[in-house]
């Protein structure tokens, strides 16, 4: 089983969004995933209980209680699980950062959001685990995208599949849908297979 953890204290920059999506296009292929809530604004917990569709399994787990829950999960045949987190930088994290196999940290190509995603980065190194930035909400010039990732690659590895700013990211997590689900035939759903593509390959290479 492996678990991903999405994960950086500045708020607002696409952990939920990006949490709920990728697991609804992993399980689309046929891989049994979880998602598990551990921010108490419960965000993709009211995702969850929004859908129709009984997968991906989606709940609400207290960080201190994120090491059980977990061993737990193998033997309903979880393969995959997605850990999203709180916007913050603080011990109510920790635990998720532990747990994960890799852990992804969106970013907005703004120069707050990129300061803001250091500590985060500079904490995942410090614990060994993988991880990697994902440009999230990107808008404007591709150079400013490109500038972005040129920064963040001076502190860790960036996901080569860019997330933009789209309607269909906002519209389909109201719905409770992945943006696969909400029109599988646009660049959001495109954005979202890319990644969830990337991430398979990279943790199955790696664990
Ligand atoms: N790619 C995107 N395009 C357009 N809107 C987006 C995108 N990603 C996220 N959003 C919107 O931005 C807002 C914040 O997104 P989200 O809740 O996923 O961020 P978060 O990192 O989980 O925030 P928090 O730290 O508060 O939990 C939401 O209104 C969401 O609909
Ligand atoms: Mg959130």
């Amino acid at each position: 089983m492996h678990v991903i953890t999405l994960a950086t204290q500045k708020g607002g920059s696409g952990k939920s969004t990006l949490a709920a999506c990728v697991a609804v296009a992993a399980e689309a292929e046929g891989i049994k995933t979880a998602v598990l809530d551990t921010d108490p604004q419960g965000s993709v917990f009211k995702w969850g209980e929004r859908r129709e569709a009984e997968t991906p399994a989606v709940d609400r787990c207290e960080p201190h209680q994120l090491a059980a829950v977990l061993k737990s999960l193998p033997e309903q045949g979880f393969k995959l699980v997605i850990i999203d987190t709180a916007g913050a930088h603080n011990a109510s994290v920790a635990p998720a950062l532990q747990a994960a196999d890799f852990c992804l940290v969106p970013v907005k190509p703004t120069l707050t959001d990129l300061e803001a995603a250091i500590p985060t980065a500079k904490q995942l190194r410090d614990r060994k685990t993988r991880f990697a930035f994902v440009l999230s909400q990107c808008f404007g010039s591709s150079s400013r995208t490109n500038d972005a990732a040129t920064g963040l690659l001076k502190h860790g590895e960036v996901a080569p599949a860019n997330v933009f700013h789209r309607a269909d990211f906002t519209d389909a997590y109201t719905a409770g849908l992945g943006v696969t689900e909400y029109n599988a035939n646009g660049k959001a759903a495109q954005e979202v297979r890319l990644l969830w593509a990337w991430l398979a390959r990279t943790i199955g290479e790696h664990t």
